[in-house]
């Protein structure tokens, strides 16, 4: 594994699931691959889960990891070539990524989309000039239009809850939320659940919530949520904005919100979701505190994501 940006990097799923849980029960058993090698962790936006799973991950492995606040303790970055250089931004991509290049063996970066310009975001700009300057191998801590970390986290979950000898049935439901949020975490969620093959896998959305059909196609997609809830095994809850007229809020109907009853539709599905959360806009009080919900168990999963991740990119780049 060169980089790690979608799950197109990835040539077995399935197998990167068995890493991921090998180090669930055995954190520190390759403690040496990553003796004398650097991480460096740069976020230009907030997290919590992301920034703190994949250092833990790095120093499981033996690794240092560094994190790098961009946008709070660094100069503003340029990321357009040929950009003339006399507004905001101090320093362009092409000049600080070879740098960090020198400073680390491995790269991750966390860059959100602007939500002003689809064709912008879903261009990837960002993570694509830190791949070409930097010269060594890139991992997404999220990028504009994908979460792959997530994803591979929201992968193992389903692996580790469900061992009937039949394929799952997985609902992703929209969620109502309180300001327009980015499709990365629903993209990727269904690029990788598509590419995986593992689920019935089906997406409901209010009208206009439609997603880029390029990682939903397979998927089966309905406006009616409880048809969709009907026996699910699980039911990923997320918001994200529009992606045809881009980035804003249309229906944002409170009905949308799952609730304890909603659930009596499902076959006694467990409950994902990313986080943060915004409880009772998006998901329940009762759900959340019920035990339905698994998503304290799904985010403590992203430190074996990581491990798996970072693993892989050492043993293929020396
Ligand atoms: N799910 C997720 O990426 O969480 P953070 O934004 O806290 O990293």
């Amino acid at each position: 594994m060169k980089n790690f940006i979608s799950v197109n990097d990835v040539s077995d799923i399935d197998a990167l699931v068995q890493k991921a849980l090998k180090y669930k029960s055995d954190p520190f058993k390759d403690k040496n691959i990553g003796t004398n090698k650097r991480i460096g962790l740069l976020f230009l936006n907030p997290s919590m889960r992301t920034r703190l799973s994949t250092q833990i991950a790095a120093q499981n492995l033996g690794m240092e990891a560094i994190v790098f606040n961009v946008t709070q303790e660094g100069w503003l970055w340029e990321f357009e070539d040929e950009a003339i250089m006399s507004g905001t931004t101090v320093e362009h991509v092409k000049d600080a990524a070879p740098i960090l290049g020198k400073y680390f063996d491995i790269l991750a970066i966390r860059t959100f989309p602007s939500l002003q310009n689809r064709d912008d975001d879903y261009s990837e700009l960002y993570i694509k000039q830190f791949i070409k300057y930097a010269g060594i191998p890139v991992i997404s801590l999220e990028s504009s239009t994908l979460h792959p970390l997530q994803s591979l986290t929201d992968m193992i979950t389903i692996k580790e809850n469900f061992s009937a000898k039949r394929k799952p049935k997985v609902v992703l439901t929209w969620a109502p939320h309180v300001k327009p949020l980015p499709q990365c975490v629903a993209n990727s969620f269904s690029q990788w659940i598509n590419a995986w093959g593992e689920t019935d896998f089906v997406i409901t959305h209010p009208e206009d919530y439609e997603l880029d059909e390029k990682f939903t196609k397979g998927a089966s997609i309905t406006t009616n949520q409880n048809e969709a809830l009907r026996n699910a095994d699980f039911v990923y809850v997320k918001n994200w904005s529009t992606y045809k007229d881009y980035g804003k809020i249309y229906c944002n109907d409170p009905a949308w919100m799952l609730t304890n009853e909603k659930l009596k539709l499902t076959n006694d599905a467990k409950v994902m979701h990313c986080l943060p959360v915004r409880r009772n806009v998006e998901l329940s009080d009762d759900i959340l505190d019920s035990n339905h919900s698994i998503v304290t168990q799904q985010a403590a999963n992203r430190v074996w994501a990581a491990q798996a991740v970072i693993n892989e990119i050492l043993r293929s780049n020396g």
